[in-house]
């Protein structure tokens, strides 16, 4: 019998393709990946096995997420078009480099995932599954089936005895993981709908927030955030409890249009508290202890890097290579740096490292200059030289 791996959530898609896939002569197994959405191990086993699953995998991914692949986007720092932290790309890769192994140690042949065919997430799973094992096939069903609709993929359901958790009416597309939250779908289809109240996951609404500034310190070392507010404790704990400070200060909502792989212009909400207050420490951090053109030409790769990982082009060549550059410049971006979080805003408080290219001596305009300010004139006759008309 053909064996086939697939990326289960115990959402209504995956459980339809369970079947479906049954239903073309494959012994279906699951793999079910925890990379931060409400998950409940028992209960995706049991659902699996009911929707006619012969086995169901399930791991923690959460650690791995963390350090392999937030880390070294934080250190980065790219953002997708200039707004998009990335959430929901960065935790694809990984979940397919598991399929891929699960299918290895199940012998199988054939990996399937729940996938539309107009989104990116399909081109992120299928070419990781393609550059790391290419031998193994994928299968997209939701290309492929006649299911057309959520009442059609209920009824479905209903006839073939699958358990579905819900039949309300979905008012959004929702994806989360811990480093952010994507909402799209619905109403926010409509460029001229401000997001209402209902598409709000997890921050506050403006509103709601009182009127009072939190402070939050992050000690980083060779670009690794270490401590928070004075204690040390590991990147995913740092992560949770800035989202949740975040989330009640209404920080990190994002409304985007963005330019899918295949072409499409979509619109999507993204909520990240964490993933933003951690960049712009970082970032801030950088700007204080990198000389500037490092800076400018990190800001070269962040581009590219934002485009390989949007683009599903994790495991390359140029990926690793740009991950080696980019280590290389953190060996000094070590040090704290206070943000004031009031009202959605992010404020810059305090920063301070023992690397800080800042001398007080060169800058300030009062006591205690140093600047030979004599230089200066023949500094600029120069500079102006080769532009002379
Ligand atoms: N547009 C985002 C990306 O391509 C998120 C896709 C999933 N979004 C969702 N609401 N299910 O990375």
């Amino acid at each position: 019998m053909k064996k086939v791996v697939l990326a289960y959530s115990g959402g209504l898609d995956t459980s339809c393709c369970i079947q479906w896939l049954k239903d073309k002569g494959f012994d279906v197994v699951c793999f079910s990946a925890n990379l931060g959405s409400e998950f409940s191990p028992q209960d995706l086993k049991r659902r699996a096995s009911k929707s006619g699953a012969s086995k169901i995998y399930v791991k923690d991914l959460r650690k791995e997420f963390a350090y392999d692949y937030i880390l070294p986007w934080l250190k980065v720092g790219a953002l997708y078009e200039g707004k998009y932290v990335l959430s929901t790309s960065l935790g694809r890769p990984l979940i397919a480099k598991h399929l891929v192994d699960v299918a290895k140690k199940e012998k199988a042949g054939f990996v399937a995932h729940g996938c539309t065919g107009k989104g990116n997430d399909q081109v992120r799973f299928e070419a990781t599954t393609a550059i790391l094992a290419p031998h193994i096939k994928t299968i997209a069903p939701l290309r492929e089936w006649e299911l057309t609709s959520r009442e059609e993929e209920i009824e479905y359901c209903k006839r073939h005895g699958i358990p579905i958790k819900t039949t309300k009416k979905k008012v959004y597309s929702i994806d989360k993981n811990i480093w952010g939250v994507s909402v799209e779908g619905g109403c926010l289809e409509d460029l001229k709908n401000e997001p209402p109240e209902n598409s709000y996951y997890f921050v506050k609404p403006l509103a709601k927030i009182k009127d009072k500034a939190v402070y939050v310190e992050i000690e980083f070392n060779k670009g690794v955030p270490v401590k928070l507010n004075g204690k040390a404790i590991d990147f995913n704990s740092i992560i949770d409890k800035l989202n949740a400070v975040g989330a009640e200060n209404g920080i990190g909502r994002t409304d985007c249009i963005e330019d899918r792989v295949v072409g499409i212009k979509s619109r999507e909400i993204y909520e990240a508290p964490a993933a933003w207050i951690l960049y712009t420490a970082h970032k801030e951090l950088e700007a204080v202890t990198l000389d500037r053109e490092t800076l400018f030409f990190k800001e070269i790769v962040a581009q590219k890097y934002s485009h390989l990982v949007y683009q599903g082009l994790w495991f390359t060549k140029l990926k690793e290579s740009l991950d080696a550059f980019i280590e290389d410049t953190q060996k000094n971006v070590s040090g704290n740096v206070t943000l004031k979080l009031y009202k959605g805003n992010i404020i810059l408080a305090k920063r301070s490292s023992m690397n800080s290219l800042y001398k007080k001596e060169l800058s300030t305009y009062g006591e205690g200059d140093k600047f030979d300010r004599t230089l200066a004139e023949g500094f600029i006759k120069l500079w102006a030289m080769p532009h002379q008309r």
